[in-house]
């Protein structure tokens, strides 16, 4: 969720390009609509908002804390739209959540969130597995990546029904926790990543919230936030969790330890 805070007030008022959204979740702004099924990866959650997530085992999920849900929550595999009954889709509730322990709501540190799935998947050229980075590395600024979603595609849209998909760039923490950006508020520390253009208009926004940020071809974060309701606006790129050392660990043993 992008969802904090930010700016005073009074600094507001000039563009309103893009970053997130509103409530919890985030959405795609900027980007495309993909191929049909060529994420094969993607993860629908649907609950009283949407949701996104990766699929990294044939039985686990991986989101954004922030995102909640219920047991009746559905957590749809092989989607392309959200509305339609289709075919390849796949449909799963989850048998157990485990938030990040140190997840914190204001200051956004940790916001992922692994899901147990009830029944596992069936591995296909529509539903496949997005591999965990073998290394939990810092990304370079200047990195190109792709985040895709089912959020909204500019700030007063609708929830887009189809996947899209946005090309964005690393941001330098330095620049995304200066006076212009988030001006520390909240700190962008070393787990998270900030991502999106400089000159704004590329972004997740709500509903993309939990999406995997892929970076030269590799899953690299989560998406976690941004300024509310200013999706896309170049003061307040879009913020990822990082898949650093800490939480991949935290991760895989998560995994082993609830077999
Ligand atoms: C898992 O959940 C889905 C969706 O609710 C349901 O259709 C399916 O029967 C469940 N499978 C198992 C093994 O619980
Ligand atoms: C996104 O980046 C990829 C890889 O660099 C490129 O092939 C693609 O055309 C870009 N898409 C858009 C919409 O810019």
């Amino acid at each position: 969720m992008k969802n904090s805070s930010i700016f005073p007030a009074a600094t507001v008022l000039i563009v309103v390009f893009l970053l997130i959204p509103e409530d919890l979740c985030e959405k795609i702004i900027g980007g495309n609509e993909v191929t049909p099924h060529s994420r094969p990866y993607m993860v629908l959650l649907k609950a009283e908002s949407i949701c996104a997530g990766a699929l990294i085992a044939k039985d686990w999920v991986l989101t954004a804390a922030h995102c909640d849900l219920n047991q009746k929550s559905q957590i749809i595999l092989g989607a392309h739209s959200i509305s339609k009954n289709e075919p390849e889709k796949q449909i799963r509730v989850f048998k157990k959540e485990f938030p990040y322990p140190c997840y914190d709501r204001n200051t956004h540190e940790g916001d992922l969130k692994l899901l147990k799935l009830n029944k596992t998947a069936t591995l296909n050229k529509n539903v496949a597995i997005l591999q965990l980075p073998k290394v939990g590395s810092d990304v370079k600024p200047g990195t190109a990546c792709r985040v895709a979603g089912w959020g909204q595609f500019n700030n007063n849209s609708p929830k887009s029904d189809i996947l899209r998909e946005v090309n964005v760039t690393i941001i330098d923490r330095k620049i995304c926790n200066d006076q212009s950006h988030y001006n520390h508020n909240p700190v962008i520390g070393r787990n998270m990543i900030c991502a999106g253009s400089l000159r704004g208009g590329k972004d997740s926004c709500h509903g993309d919230s939990g999406s995997p940020l892929i970076c030269e071809g590799i899953f690299r974060g989560i998406t976690a936030f941004g300024i509310p309701k200013r999706c896309g606006d170049p003061r307040g790129p879009g913020v990822y969790i990082l898949l650093s050392k800490k939480h991949l660990s935290w991760i895989v043993k998560t995994m082993k330890q609830a077999v």
